[in-house]
């Protein structure tokens, strides 16, 4: 598969990211905690049975200023303890709620940096999910990790724990970029701290790239995807850097730094898309890759891949998600909850009423069936309608009418070999992959096309 860049200028239009349906801003404050716990209950005898659990721990070390996640600067140790007690309190007080008959799956850890606090924190909080809940001796438990503050020892502390999957921030391998975005390099050889954690049991490693960092350049972006190959980890994510100031004020400090142009982005893009699937990476999503032998990339083949806020994941793994600390999205069958995102709020919240559900959406039976297809073409690639109708308990008339589709919205897409249709069955190809949010975008009854609203794929 070699992918031109005359296929990403032309698909390279302000779409979803489709990270959920619906997205995030439609969130509403009207939905109170009380709405939340009816909704927990509920989500005991929905699908998927199994539970996946997120934990945020919002701290950094050091604020990187291209980061546009929810952290909050190293406070106070007093600060991180009062943290942990309230994530077990809201943990503790949500647990009671969850039918004990179901497992959990998966256990994610984000932030922020989850290794920037104390691995007995680490080792409390699990200790809280392992007495109110049942594993699945198959659970993934996953850490994203700063490899700036990650020693050998916290690898072995971290298994002993129970931690299984490791994720790592690099961003870019050159000095000069990462102390244009004023991050450190990190503390050890990444190639040593790979091959330590494989032999520690660790599996579906993960490196994270971003490009359209400042002094990157298409030459030097491809020495990074070299020397990530080279260290032959079994997933690597390349995300596009996201200019969001009016959320990250300190991206305004990298202003004096010459950023690529978006010409030179798209080749960064292409040129990694090129190089990767050349060298033994399958494309999972829009900025997803995994060797052919991991599990994301054999789920990818069988039909069986998911997403969620936390990623990818397979159909083995995947769980309703329930969120604990500030900013935390859960993520069950029939609603979103989001928690406070401003760290001292939220554990007033929680030291007041053990919970801190600040926003939420509830699904209609026409979101779900909405939810359900844009996921499974994000995904799978693919969508059978009739099943999909069947499957959602409505005829395939009703299905056209609630997603709104029409055969004109992607017969672009079909005539550039991007998306196949046979009957009501619909495929998008592996180029088209790349450009899947386009494909999506074409089952999504509410989209209005807004320049400003959304981004573009680079
Ligand atoms: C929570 S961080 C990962 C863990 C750890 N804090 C670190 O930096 O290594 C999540 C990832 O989001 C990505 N990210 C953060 N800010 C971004 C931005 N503005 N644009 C694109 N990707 C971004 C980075 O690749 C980063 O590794
Ligand atoms: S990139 Fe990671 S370490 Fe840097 S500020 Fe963002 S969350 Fe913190």
């Amino acid at each position: 598969m070699e992918i031109s860049e005359k296929l990403f200028q032309k698909y390279n239009i302000p779409v979803p990211r489709y990270t959920s349906y619906p997205p995030a801003t439609s969130f509403h404050t009207n939905f109170t905690g009380q709405d939340f716990v009816e909704q927990i209950k509920i989500s005991n005898n929905a699908q998927p049975e199994n539970i996946s659990i997120y934990i945020h721990i919002p701290f950094c070390t050091q604020r990187c200023h291209f980061c546009g996640c929810n952290t909050a600067l190293f406070q106070s140790e007093e600060k991180i303890r009062k943290y942990i007690d309230c994530l077990k309190k809201e943990i503790k007080y949500i647990a009671q709620f969850i039918d004990k008959k179901r497992v959990v799956t998966q256990v994610s850890w984000g932030g922020g940096t989850p290794n920037s606090i104390d691995s007995g924190y680490v080792k409390e909080v699990m200790d809280v999910l392992k007495s109110e809940f049942a594993f699945a001796d198959f659970a993934e438990i996953a850490m994203e990790c700063s490899p700036a503050y990650l020693d050998f020892e916290d690898v072995d502390t971290l298994a002993a724990i129970g931690f299984n999957r490791i994720s790592l921030g690099i961003q870019d391998f050159h000095i000069d970029v990462l102390d244009a975005i004023n991050r450190k390099a990190p503390k050890h050889d990444v190639g040593e701290m790979l091959a330590y954690m494989k032999n520690k049991g660790f599996k579906g490693l993960n490196l994270d790239l971003v490009y359209g960092l400042p002094l990157q350049t298409p030459a030097s972006f491809e020495e990074n995807i070299q020397q990530t190959i080279e260290l032959q980890p079994d997933r690597i994510a390349t995300f596009s850097y996201a200019h969001i100031p009016w959320f990250n004020s300190a991206q305004k400090f990298m202003d004096k730094y010459t950023f690529p142009s978006p010409e030179e982005k798209l080749q960064m893009l292409v040129h990694s898309i090129n190089y990767l699937t050349k060298n033994g990476y399958e494309v999972i999503g829009m900025d997803h890759f995994a060797k052919q032998d991991d599990e994301l990339a054999i789920a990818k083949r069988s039909k069986k891949l998911h997403r969620n806020f936390q990623g990818y994941n397979t159909r083995k793994t995947t769980g309703q998600v329930y969120a604990f600390g500030a900013s935390g999205i859960s993520q069950l069958n029939g609603c979103f909850a989001q928690n406070i995102k401003q760290l001292d709020q939220y554990m007033n919240a929680i030291e007041t009423t053990s919970m801190a559900v600040e926003r939420g959406y509830i699904l209609s039976k026409e979101d779900i069936l909405i939810r359900d297809t844009i996921n499974e073409i994000m995904c799978n690639g693919t969508i059978d309608f009739v099943e999909i109708a069947e499957n959602h308990a409505c005829s395939l008339a009703e299905f056209l009418a609630i997603t709104k589709f029409d055969i004109s919205k992607i017969a672009t897409l079909i005539e550039d070999k991007l998306v196949e249709f046979t009957g009501a069955a619909l495929r998008v190809t592996d180029a088209g992959m790349l450009v899947v949010r386009n494909v999506a975008v074409a089952f999504d009854p509410n989209f209005v096309p807004a320049a400003n609203k959304y981004s573009t794929t680079i």
